[in-house]
């Protein structure tokens, strides 16, 4: 393996941010494919894969998430031609005789339900940023978001599952001239150590 080279590093992580402004060009259903055959190959705990992605993309489904979001983030979900909920799936060990066959891993998780909730947010959340750098490598900008009410946006999209949402994502191809602020992040000394 070598290492990717600096402009696909700056487009994942340098010149990346949240929140862009976005041109007016829609995202194909293909697009939206790509991006989840993608960020799949990330690694989870024992491949179980809990995250569940629903794009809301329709004039009436935006609308529906629009209503569940905080104040601060209407504009967003109404501008974006795609917002994700990226959700997590509480029944996820179901799907393990398929995903992690060679032992009876269903039977770690079934009817532990500390454990299950540990792991699907701890799986899903990592998925989430396998979602966002995905989308970013596709040409994709994102803007990720935790002001919702997870209890409206479950009533209006998951009524009779074991989904629960963990964050949303609006998705859109950025403009390249909308003027990029950046806040500063920790020094490596500040955030990390050495042993
Ligand atoms: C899990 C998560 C939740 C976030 N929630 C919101 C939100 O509700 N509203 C918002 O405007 N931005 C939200 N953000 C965006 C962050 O504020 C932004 O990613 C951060 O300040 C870094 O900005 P940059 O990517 O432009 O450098 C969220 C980001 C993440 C990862």
């Amino acid at each position: 393996m070598q290492p990717l080279a600096q402009p696909a590093l700056d487009q994942l992580f340098f010149h990346a941010h949240s929140h862009l402004p976005c041109i007016p060009k829609p995202i194909e259903d293909e697009t939206l494919v790509r991006l989840y055959e993608t960020l799949r190959w990330g690694p989870t705990a024992a491949n179980s894969s809990p995250l569940r992605v629903t794009f809301v993309k329709s004039a009436e489904a935006r609308a529906r998430l629009a209503a569940c979001v905080a104040p601060g983030n209407v504009k967003k979900v109404e501008s974006a031609p795609v917002t994700a909920i990226l959700a997590m799936d509480l029944r996820f060990f179901e799907q393990l005789p398929k995903l992690f066959p060679l032992v009876d891993a269903r039977a770690w998780y079934e009817g532990k339900g500390a454990l299950v909730a540990e792991t699907a947010l701890r799986n899903s959340s990592l998925q989430g940023g396998y979602f966002v750098l995905a989308a970013r490598a596709l040409g994709l900008g994102c803007g990720p978001m935790s002001g919702f009410d997870a209890e409206a946006v479950r009533r209006a999209f998951f009524e009779g599952t074991e989904l629960q949402p963990n964050f949303l994502c609006t998705l859109g191809y950025p403009d390249p001239e909308a003027p990029r602020r950046r806040n500063p992040r920790l020094e490596f000394g500040e955030a990390c150590r050495i042993l």
